[in-house]
């Protein structure tokens, strides 16, 4: 198989932004003052996360997003923007809000562990104004997109009553409506399909599950959404696709000696949405999904995968 039809199409990636900051160095001795390891920092960088990780997934498969999201007007606000920029992003949907910090989440990492993990971030809903403002960036957007993707972290820039506009919104533009969920923003209006990891879908079905059982408790779980498909990660497990006619089938994940498993997950989404975009089957944007997340899995740091290295993979299944 050959690459999908997707290079050119426009997807509107709506979603909480994060900035990911890497600290890497050496331990060789233990802290004076407490009894922790001091690193010695050899290296620093940034990268683009949360949303912003599916909008670059898009760009590196040939596709062209546009991001809409909050940030604040700090310091890693400016960085992102910046980041953005350097990464050939547009930022113009992009709402930097006032006296909001920006989701910074700093890792640790000493003789290739991770030490320790910083936060910085608020998950408090938006307030009235910028929420307007994510809204009227959507309306500028999504008259011309060929998808819409939400890509949900559960850090305030979603509420119900937005994700029922998004649901409409798309709806009316006719376009696929692919969504990364968190548990308590259930049920996703209008979505077509959602993509849970196991335990976003534990949260969703109230209860642990084993992979056999998933097909019945998605079926279950569609009906009463509405949606037409559930695609749930299973990490090294691959997926279970459950539509709303028809068996659930289970793509094994490739197995392939895994350097880094962190946003696969983003991987995931932004291929749904472009094998959608360009006219795929759910079941065959599924597997090429599955393709590109074990890509991106075997390398190092929030990775993304090119359409080369997608049209390799897909070839070796064959
Ligand atoms: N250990 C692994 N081996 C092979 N493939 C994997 C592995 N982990 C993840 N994958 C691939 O990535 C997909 C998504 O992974 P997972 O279910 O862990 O998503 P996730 O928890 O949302 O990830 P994240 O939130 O870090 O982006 C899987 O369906 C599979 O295709
Ligand atoms: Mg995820």
């Amino acid at each position: 198989m050959g690459l999908p039809g997707w290079p050119g199409k426009k997807i509107l990636v709506v979603g909480d932004l994060i900035l990911d900051h890497f600290v890497r160095g050496s331990v060789k001795r233990i802290s004076p003052e407490a009894p922790v390891p001091v690193v010695e920092v050899e290296d620093e960088h940034f990268i683009l996360g949360g949303a912003a990780n599916v909008a670059s997934n898009i760009k590196a498969l040939g596709g062209i997003p546009f991001l809409v999201g909050a940030i604040g007007d700090d310091r890693s606000g400016s960085d992102f923007i910046q980041l953005m920029q350097y990464s050939g992003l547009s930022s113009s949907g992009v709402i930097q809000v006032h006296g909001r910090p920006t989701s910074l989440k700093t890792r640790v990492i000493a003789n290739h562990q991770q030490v320790v993990r910083v936060d910085r971030e608020v998950s408090e809903r938006l307030k009235l104004d910028a929420a307007k403002a994510v809204k009227s960036a959507i309306s500028r957007y999504i008259g011309d997109c060929d998808a819409v993707v939400v890509s949900d972290y559960a850090k305030g820039l979603f509420s119900p009553s937005l994700l029922a506009w998004i649901g409409e919104a798309s709806r009316k533009a006719r376009v696929p409506y692919v969504v990364d969920p968190k548990p308590v923003h259930f049920p996703y209006p209008g979505a077509t399909v959602v993509t849970p990891n196991r335990s976003e879908a534990q949260g969703f079905f109230g209860r642990e599950f084993r992979t056999e059982d998933a097909g019945e408790a998605g079926r279950r779980l569609i009906e009463k959404a509405g949606w037409e498909a559930l695609l749930i990660t299973l990490g090294s497990e691959g997926m279970v696709l459950c539509r709303k006619k028809g068996r659930p089938v289970h793509i094994p994940a490739r197995v392939r000696e895994v350097f880094d498993v962190t946003g696969a997950g983003d991987t995931v989404v932004a291929v749904m949405a472009l094998g959608l975009s360009a006219g795929l089957s759910m079941e065959a944007a599924a597997r090429t999904a599955n393709a590109a997340a074990g890509v991106v899995v075997g390398k190092a740091g929030t990775a993304v995968c090119t359409p080369r290295e997608l049209e390799a993979a897909l070839r070796a299944e064959q």
